[in-house]
Protein backbone atom coordinates (compact mmCIF):
# COMPACT_ATOMS: atom_id res chain seq x y z
CA UNK A 1 0.00 0.00 0.00
CA UNK A 2 1.55 3.43 -0.79
CA UNK A 3 0.21 7.23 -0.84
CA UNK A 4 -0.93 6.70 -4.40
CA UNK A 5 -3.96 4.30 -3.19
CA UNK A 6 -5.49 5.11 -0.03
CA UNK A 7 -6.23 1.87 2.16
CA UNK A 8 -10.05 2.44 1.67
CA UNK A 9 -9.73 2.54 -2.20
CA UNK A 10 -6.99 -0.47 -2.01
CA UNK A 11 -9.35 -2.45 -0.03
CA UNK A 12 -12.38 -1.62 -1.72
CA UNK A 13 -10.87 -2.36 -5.03
CA UNK A 14 -9.69 -5.89 -3.62
CA UNK A 15 -13.12 -6.59 -2.16
CA UNK A 16 -14.93 -5.85 -5.56
CA UNK A 17 -12.79 -8.01 -7.32
CA UNK A 18 -15.43 -10.83 -5.77
CA UNK A 19 -18.66 -8.86 -7.57
CA UNK A 20 -16.46 -9.18 -10.94
CA UNK A 21 -18.39 -10.79 -13.77
CA UNK A 22 -15.86 -12.44 -15.83
CA UNK A 23 -16.47 -16.32 -16.60
CA UNK A 24 -15.02 -16.10 -19.65
CA UNK A 25 -11.62 -14.68 -19.41
CA UNK A 26 -11.80 -15.54 -15.88
CA UNK A 27 -9.84 -12.36 -15.05
CA UNK A 28 -11.42 -10.34 -12.17
CA UNK A 29 -11.07 -6.13 -12.48
CA UNK A 30 -11.93 -3.82 -10.27
CA UNK A 31 -11.67 0.03 -11.00
CA UNK A 32 -12.23 2.99 -8.87
CA UNK A 33 -12.34 6.87 -10.23
CA UNK A 34 -12.19 9.94 -8.27
CA UNK A 35 -14.29 12.96 -9.36
CA UNK A 36 -13.43 17.04 -8.61
CA UNK A 37 -15.03 17.10 -5.25
CA UNK A 38 -13.15 13.88 -4.27
CA UNK A 39 -16.45 10.80 -4.48
CA UNK A 40 -14.94 7.58 -5.46
CA UNK A 41 -17.04 5.25 -7.91
CA UNK A 42 -16.37 2.09 -8.09
CA UNK A 43 -16.79 -0.26 -11.26
CA UNK A 44 -16.09 -4.34 -12.23
CA UNK A 45 -15.82 -5.88 -15.18
CA UNK A 46 -18.54 -7.13 -17.13
CA UNK A 47 -18.31 -9.98 -19.59
CA UNK A 48 -20.87 -11.16 -21.78
CA UNK A 49 -21.60 -14.21 -23.56
CA UNK A 50 -21.43 -12.33 -26.96
CA UNK A 51 -17.66 -11.33 -26.09
CA UNK A 52 -17.47 -7.72 -27.48
CA UNK A 53 -20.49 -6.97 -25.11
CA UNK A 54 -18.25 -7.35 -22.18
CA UNK A 55 -17.49 -4.05 -19.98
CA UNK A 56 -14.12 -3.39 -18.68
CA UNK A 57 -13.85 -1.96 -14.88
CA UNK A 58 -13.14 1.17 -15.77
CA UNK A 59 -15.77 1.75 -17.88
CA UNK A 60 -18.22 0.64 -14.81
CA UNK A 61 -16.90 3.20 -12.90
CA UNK A 62 -16.92 5.86 -15.55
CA UNK A 63 -20.51 5.28 -15.87
CA UNK A 64 -21.03 5.10 -12.25
CA UNK A 65 -19.47 8.35 -12.24
CA UNK A 66 -21.19 9.92 -14.56
CA UNK A 67 -24.61 8.85 -13.20
CA UNK A 68 -24.29 10.33 -10.04
CA UNK A 69 -23.23 13.84 -11.63
CA UNK A 70 -19.76 13.76 -11.99
CA UNK A 71 -18.16 14.46 -15.58
CA UNK A 72 -14.31 15.75 -14.23
CA UNK A 73 -12.05 12.64 -12.81
CA UNK A 74 -8.69 14.03 -10.98
CA UNK A 75 -7.62 10.00 -9.99
CA UNK A 76 -8.54 6.74 -11.59
CA UNK A 77 -7.41 3.48 -9.88
CA UNK A 78 -7.21 -0.54 -11.31
CA UNK A 79 -6.80 -3.60 -9.94
CA UNK A 80 -6.96 -7.18 -10.91
CA UNK A 81 -6.47 -10.76 -9.00
CA UNK A 82 -3.67 -11.27 -11.98
CA UNK A 83 0.08 -10.88 -10.13
CA UNK A 84 1.46 -7.31 -10.57
CA UNK A 85 0.35 -4.52 -12.32
CA UNK A 86 -2.52 -3.60 -15.04
CA UNK A 87 -2.98 -1.05 -17.00
CA UNK A 88 -6.13 0.13 -18.75
CA UNK A 89 -6.98 -1.16 -22.38
CA UNK A 90 -6.75 1.27 -25.43
CA UNK A 91 -10.76 1.38 -25.45
CA UNK A 92 -10.51 2.77 -22.11
CA UNK A 93 -7.35 5.23 -21.86
CA UNK A 94 -10.11 6.86 -24.42
CA UNK A 95 -13.20 6.51 -22.22
CA UNK A 96 -10.80 7.91 -19.19
CA UNK A 97 -9.32 10.96 -21.80
CA UNK A 98 -12.94 11.78 -22.32
CA UNK A 99 -13.10 13.16 -18.62
CA UNK A 100 -10.15 13.33 -17.19
CA UNK A 101 -8.75 17.17 -15.73
CA UNK A 102 -5.93 17.62 -17.20
CA UNK A 103 -2.79 15.76 -15.08
CA UNK A 104 -5.53 12.52 -14.23
CA UNK A 105 -3.32 10.43 -12.27
CA UNK A 106 -4.08 6.36 -13.91
CA UNK A 107 -2.92 4.10 -11.05
CA UNK A 108 -2.68 0.46 -10.78
CA UNK A 109 -2.52 -1.05 -7.55
CA UNK A 110 -1.62 -4.52 -7.09
CA UNK A 111 -2.56 -7.34 -4.52
CA UNK A 112 1.81 -6.63 -3.17
CA UNK A 113 3.77 -4.59 -3.91
CA UNK A 114 3.85 -0.62 -4.69
CA UNK A 115 1.22 0.90 -6.64
CA UNK A 116 2.23 2.53 -9.97
CA UNK A 117 1.00 6.22 -11.27
CA UNK A 118 0.80 7.42 -14.89
CA UNK A 119 -1.34 10.51 -16.33
CA UNK A 120 -3.88 9.60 -18.63
CA UNK A 121 -1.74 12.74 -21.40
CA UNK A 122 1.52 9.24 -20.73
CA UNK A 123 -1.02 6.70 -21.24
CA UNK A 124 -2.73 8.44 -24.00
CA UNK A 125 -0.66 11.03 -26.05
CA UNK A 126 -2.42 13.00 -28.59
CA UNK A 127 -6.29 11.07 -27.39
CA UNK A 128 -8.91 12.21 -29.22
CA UNK A 129 -11.65 15.10 -28.56
CA UNK A 130 -13.53 16.75 -30.72
CA UNK A 131 -13.41 20.48 -30.97
CA UNK A 132 -16.60 22.48 -28.90
N1 LIG B 1 -10.25 -5.65 -18.30
C1 LIG B 1 -10.68 -4.59 -17.55
O1 LIG B 1 -11.79 -4.60 -17.00
N2 LIG B 1 -9.84 -3.53 -17.40
C2 LIG B 1 -8.58 -3.47 -17.87
O2 LIG B 1 -7.87 -2.51 -17.61
C3 LIG B 1 -8.04 -4.57 -18.68
C4 LIG B 1 -8.98 -5.68 -18.97
C5 LIG B 1 -11.12 -6.82 -18.40
C6 LIG B 1 -11.74 -7.07 -19.74
C7 LIG B 1 -12.04 -8.55 -19.63
O3 LIG B 1 -13.26 -8.73 -18.92
C8 LIG B 1 -10.91 -9.09 -18.78
O4 LIG B 1 -10.36 -7.98 -18.11
C9 LIG B 1 -9.82 -9.81 -19.55
O5 LIG B 1 -9.39 -9.04 -20.61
Amino acid sequence: MTDLAPPTVAHELRRLLASSHAPYSGVHVAAAVEAADGSVHYGVNVENAAYPQGVCAEASAISAAVTAGHNSLRRVWVASDLPGLIWPCGGCRQKIWEFAEPGCEVISVPAEGAAESHTIEALLPLGFRLPR
